[in-house]
């Protein structure tokens, strides 16, 4: 794109110190401590395929894939014309009002790409309202089906479904430490999924069978008649990478359908090819759930965007004619926004031309065998992963003084990180935890290059913490 000739110069760029003043006196981050003052960030100034660089110029292979989701790495030309010519073409329509190709199109391109009969999109902007949407319509679906008091939301600890107030309410994360205010009493959470957290000796069969149970019991306890829902991650993302035990969401699949309980899965990190396919849930997990909620990937994080995907069979269930006047209240300004929606539609086209979900099917293995290499590590105490997501947990090995595993517990993963941005590798730090979701473009050689680098800042911080 050429710049338009009588468009005024743009501002001149800002040294990094003033802008990470500005950053600091102005803008509240997510997630923003209040309580202790946070270090200067980083100054993210420019990206390309699976590096960002920082004000200085330095550059780093992002291994977190910006926050899960930039799934076609950064700065593709043909994104930023896709985008570009819908702004030209509309920029913007009413979803009240009208309808639009993009929106549209994308709608039918995602209930293509979705299993079974999850035929019915309703667009939103991220992860969290797609969560929110989700929920919203699961009450109004029990309302409208004359059961106003099957109402509760089973989820689980560690899940992680967004920021809004409801989507945080089924949040699992750290919520014991939550200073916020959550809808306590919408919301029942089952314990830890965790296999590591397993007892020795408990195979994983057994394990699969008492986390199973652990649902089977809030259903008895709790009543299937107030049970409105189980929204579950595939894989817990945020909460640690967590593959559930085999078989597992299968037989919870089954439960919830034997209860006329909704089964909601949360593909806001596993959906657009994380794990080698449009979504996990029937591809890798054998499940076909009522619900999808999607966002990140769906447009490689150029936009936002987000997107709940319901069965056929739930609006037949609730769309009789004489209920004709009963309004899905809920809705966004930027609902099946056309701009962003043009954006999913690039992005699906660009992994489909450049068959990246077969990309990352071939190039897995290895990142799951570099992966689990890193577990020699004495101070190591779980690797896990599936497809393109990963995690290494600092172990809090029993036999260590309660200081050094206070300290490997709270700052293993932001020690890991600093070592690992000193050698040119982005890893998110999660307390005790280091995750990675690397853009799905990145090839073998670096992966190669990312694990060299983790295995040499792991081996570092090993010699300063243990
Ligand atoms: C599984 C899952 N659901 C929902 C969300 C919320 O998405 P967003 O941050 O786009 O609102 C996230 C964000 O990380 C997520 O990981």
């Amino acid at each position: 794109m050429t710049p338009d000739p009588n468009s005024p110069p743009a501002a001149p760029p800002q040294d990094p110190q003033t802008i990470s003043a500005w950053d600091a006196a102005h803008v509240i981050h997510p997630w923003e401590s209040m309580g202790t003052e946070m270090p200067d960030r980083t100054i993210a100034a420019k990206a390309e395929g699976i590096h960002l660089y920082d004000a200085e110029g330095q550059r780093f292979m992002d291994g977190p894939g910006g926050m899960w989701c930039v799934q076609i790495g950064y700065g593709r030309r043909e994104m930023a014309e896709a985008i570009a010519d819908q702004v030209m073409t509309l920029t913007y329509n009413s979803p009240w009002s009208f309808a639009s190709e993009p929106s549209a199109r994308l709608a039918r391109k995602l209930a293509q790409l979705a299993p079974g009969d999850l035929n019915s999109v309703f667009f939103s902007t991220c992860g969290s309202s797609a969560v929110d949407t989700a929920l919203r319509f699961v009450q109004f679906y029990n309302n409208l089906r004359g059961r106003p008091e099957k109402k509760l939301f089973l989820a689980r600890e560690k899940g992680y479904h967004g920021s809004t107030y409801l989507a945080a309410s089924v949040t699992g994360k750290d919520r014991w430490k939550n200073p916020m205010d959550i809808e306590q009493r919408l919301v029942r959470f089952l314990p830890d999924i965790n296999p590591y957290h397993r007892a020795p000796e408990q195979g994983e069969a057994d394990w699969c069978d008492e986390k199973v149970e652990d649902l089977a019991r809030a259903i008895r306890v709790e009543g299937p008649d107030a049970i409105a829902a189980f929204i579950a991650e595939p894989v817990i993302a945020s909460g640690g990478v967590i593959v559930p035990p085999a078989d597992y969401l299968r037989r919870c699949r089954e439960l919830c359908r034997e209860h006329d309980i909704l089964f909601i899965s949360d593909e806001v990190v596993t959906g657009f090819g994380r794990l080698g396919h449009w979504f996990a849930s029937e591809s890798v997990f054998g499940i076909v759930p009522d619900i999808i909620t999607c966002a990140k990937g769906l447009t490689s994080g150029y936009l936002p965007l987000g997107a709940t995907i319901i069965s056929d069979r739930l609006l037949s269930e609730i769309s009789k004619e004489d209920r004709a006047e009963v309004l899905f209240k809920n809705g966004y300004t930027y609902s099946g926004h056309p701009v962003c929606c043009a954006g999913a539609l690039k992005n699906i086209e660009i992994m489909e031309r450049e068959r990246l979900l077969e990309h990352v099917r071939q190039v897995a293995p290895l990142f799951q065998s570099r992966l689990r290499d890193l577990g020699r590590h004495d101070i190591v105490g779980d690797v896990r992963g599936m497809g393109l997501l990963g995690c290494v947990e600092g172990t809090a090995r029993p036999d260590l003084p309660e200081a050094r595993r206070f300290d490997i517990d709270q700052h293993f993963g932001e020690r890991v990180d600093a070592a690992c941005e000193a050698r040119g590798l982005i890893v998110r730090p999660l307390l005790n935890m280091c995750v990675f979701s690397p853009p799905l473009i990145i090839t073998k050689t670096q992966i190669n290059e990312m694990f060299d680098i983790l295995d040499d800042a792991i081996s570092e911080v090993q010699a300063e913490m243990l």
